[in-house]
């Protein structure tokens, strides 16, 4: 039964979430992506590393992931025995997409000298075959641990690879995805907003194209922008990621600005994750009323995905909270 189908009329919909959650013994995890309704009732917001960290040391005995699949199903692969739903299992990810896993093995199977070091953003399947996953905010930690005659697979979002390759001055081979909401940034139109508010700096995800990135006086993941928001001293920041962050930022500092960098239109609305927006209140209080939509997943894959992200945790290390990949 979908949200749509079901009439949820009249219903204080925060009151109900709020009952359920104490009901169920439900933690409700959200991304900095959701939409400011989410993030406000959410009992942990954090970037994809933070988020990972907390399903795996809830005590709840439910997880509700206000995310994309990726993030729920990597939850599931942490903590097997908590029920994790996700209010809408339609909740994607252009990166996930681009990298089929009969696709990837196929690469793997073609490079057998190299080791697959993988962003987070991508299917179990996809997991199982990689050696080390990393988010935004380790990737720059773990790769700083991989020997430098260790060829590597950086797979699937080109940009951050190319970010992180750039910046380590190693060669990678580059996965093609790229994420379909930071690639609808344009160059032109920020630079029209950066002459609009002269001395302004832009923080920007390093899933940002490189002609972004190269506007850019500081990279980081979500968390990692965040911060830097809250530690710069001027009055106006542009912000070259999904826009929802800035609910954060705004309630932080309410005395600043936040622009988020335009697309070709010279607006933000085509920077807004589709797939984030599929969460709704209505199907949040649905997820919790009848604990489903669940993530399942088959317990040899489970195991197989784990390797990868147990090697990320290990690796990454104090990482978490920083959300950091630093000044370029
Ligand atoms: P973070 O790891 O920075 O939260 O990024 C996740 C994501 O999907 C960005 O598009
Ligand atoms: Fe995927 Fe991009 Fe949405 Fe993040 S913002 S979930 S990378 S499509």
């Amino acid at each position: 039964m979908t949200a749509q189908s079901v009439n949820l009329t009249g219903l204080d919909l925060r009151a109900e979430i709020d009952r359920l959650r104490k009901e169920r013994g439900a933690v409700i995890l959200a991304h900095y992506y959701q939409s400011p309704e989410i993030q406000d009732l959410a009992d942990y917001i954090g970037d994809s590393l933070e988020l990972s960290k907390k399903a795996a040391a809830t005590d709840a005995e439910v997880i509700a992931f206000c995310g994309v699949k990726f993030m729920a199903e990597t939850a599931k692969i942490l903590a097997p025995e908590k029920i994790v739903v996700l209010p809408d299992l339609n909740a994607g990810c252009s990166l996930e997409d681009a990298c089929p896993p009969e696709k990837f093995a196929q690469f793997r199977a073609a490079h057998p000298d190299h080791i697959a070091l993988t962003y987070i953003n991508c299917s179990t399947e996809v997991k199982a075959l990689s050696d080390v996953i990393v988010t935004s905010s380790s990737a720059e930690t773990i790769l700083a641990q991989i020997p430098a005659d260790q060829k590597i697979i950086f797979g699937p979002d080109r940009h951050l690879g190319g970010y992180l390759s750039r910046k380590f001055n190693r060669e990678m081979l580059l996965w093609p995805g790229v994420c379909i909401v930071h690639e609808a940034f344009s160059e032109t139109e920020l630079l029209k907003l950066k002459a609009q508010h002269p001395g302004a700096p832009v923080a920007a995800h390093p899933e940002c194209p490189p002609h972004i990135i190269d506007h850019a006086d500081y990279v980081g993941s979500t968390s990692g922008i965040l911060n830097f928001a809250k530690g710069f001293e001027g009055d106006t920041l542009i912000v070259a990621t999904e826009p929802h962050i800035i609910h954060q930022m705004e309630l932080a500092l309410p005395g600043k600005t936040f622009i988020g960098a335009p697309g070709a239109d010279g607006q933000c609305s085509c920077n807004i994750c589709p797939y984030m927006a599929l969460n709704t209140l209505e199907k949040l209080y649905l997820a919790l009323r009848d604990l489903t939509p669940r993530i399942e997943i088959e317990e040899g894959l489970r195991l197989r995905a784990k390797r990868s992200l147990d090697k990320m945790l290990e690796m990454a290390g104090g990482t978490v909270g920083q959300g950091d990949l630093g000044a370029r």
